[in-house]
């Protein structure tokens, strides 16, 4: 912990109930995360021991440098990384290197984990219900969604570590071509599924570019590179099943934003990727 005056240099973006700021304390800057309410408190102190457990081949996390209170609002800091989001290098980035990070990432995750948790089935039902109860509306398309759900049987998802969060503006890439996975989230179920799931969104839905216009490069690119992740994962033993299940976390996924979404560009890309998630399992059951 820091024993020098904490200056802020600047506000990063932060949406998920977090303070993110660049600070100084005398020597390097550092990052400091931040609740933003009381309540938040306690998931935060989740996401930090996530990070602090990380443990992954060829990809590393900020070093956590220490954590307190301020204010009565937990934070900690961490090693601030000079590097670029991968969500917005990848219109610079050459395809070769695109598939070099996305191998790196792909062979870390913990693969190889098949049992799953004791009590999968009751989380994921849990949840199922919490995000059915507060759903905002209810047609078809929304109505359909939760049908599959309902059906699917979750109880063999694997239970093993993951970031939670695994989008591609949570992965920053450095200059010397080092990967870094920031904003751990504190899941439901905890399962490397569950960040194969979040790469799709981007790769396939395309979340994190769901504001911006669209761009010709950035498309071709991430169409490959979505082409070579469900190969990876295809290849994988009894690998359809398991495409088949992380489409169904994507789906949960898409469920889950539509009570906070008020914005329209995220209602835009909820109706679409709902219907295109529902199209895609209803492919792959064909090769069960
Ligand atoms: N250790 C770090 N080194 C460098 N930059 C960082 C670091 N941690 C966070 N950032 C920057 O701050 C931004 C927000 O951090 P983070 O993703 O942890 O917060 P968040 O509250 O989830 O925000 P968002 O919803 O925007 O993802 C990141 O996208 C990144 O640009
Ligand atoms: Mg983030």
């Amino acid at each position: 912990m820091c024993v020098s005056p904490v200056n802020t240099i600047r506000d990063l973006s932060g949406h998920s109930g977090c303070r993110v700021m660049l600070c100084q304390a005398g020597g390097d800057p550092f990052i400091r995360k931040q609740s933003t309410s009381f309540a938040y408190n306690e998931r935060l102190k989740r996401q930090l021991l996530k990070q602090k457990h990380f443990n992954m081949d060829a990809v590393r996390t900020p070093a956590v440098l220490g954590a307190g209170y301020d204010g009565g609002f937990f934070y900690f800091d961490m090693e601030y990384i000079p590097a670029r989001k991968m969500a917005e290098s990848i219109e610079h980035l050459d395809i070769e290197d695109i598939l070099h990070f996305l191998d790196m990432l792909f062979e870390s995750l913990p693969l190889r984990r098949k049992k799953p948790g004791a009590r999968a089935a009751a989380l994921f039902s849990r949840k199922i219900g919490a995000v059915t109860r507060n759903l905002p509306r209810r047609e078809a398309t929304v109505l359909e969604a939760v049908r599959k759900l309902r059906n699917f049987d979750f109880s063999t998802v694997p239970h093993s570590y993951c970031c939670g969060d695994l989008t591609l503006e949570n992965i920053l890439v450095t200059e010397n071509r080092r990967i870094y996975l920031i904003d751990f989230l504190d899941s439901f179920y905890n399962s490397w599924m569950i960040d194969v799931a979040k790469l799709f969104q981007d790769l396939e839905f395309r979340w994190s570019y769901r504001s911006l216009p669209k761009d010709i490069h950035r498309e071709l690119k991430l169409r490959i590179a979505k082409e070579v992740l469900v190969k990876k994962v295809v290849d994988l033993e009894e690998g359809v099943s398991k495409l088949y299940m992380i489409y169904h976390i994507i789906l949960l996924n898409t469920l889950r934003i539509l009570p906070y979404t008020h914005d329209t560009p995220t209602l835009r890309y909820l109706d679409r990727t709902m219907g295109d998630v529902m199209k895609r399992i209803d492919v792959i059951k064909e090769y069960l």
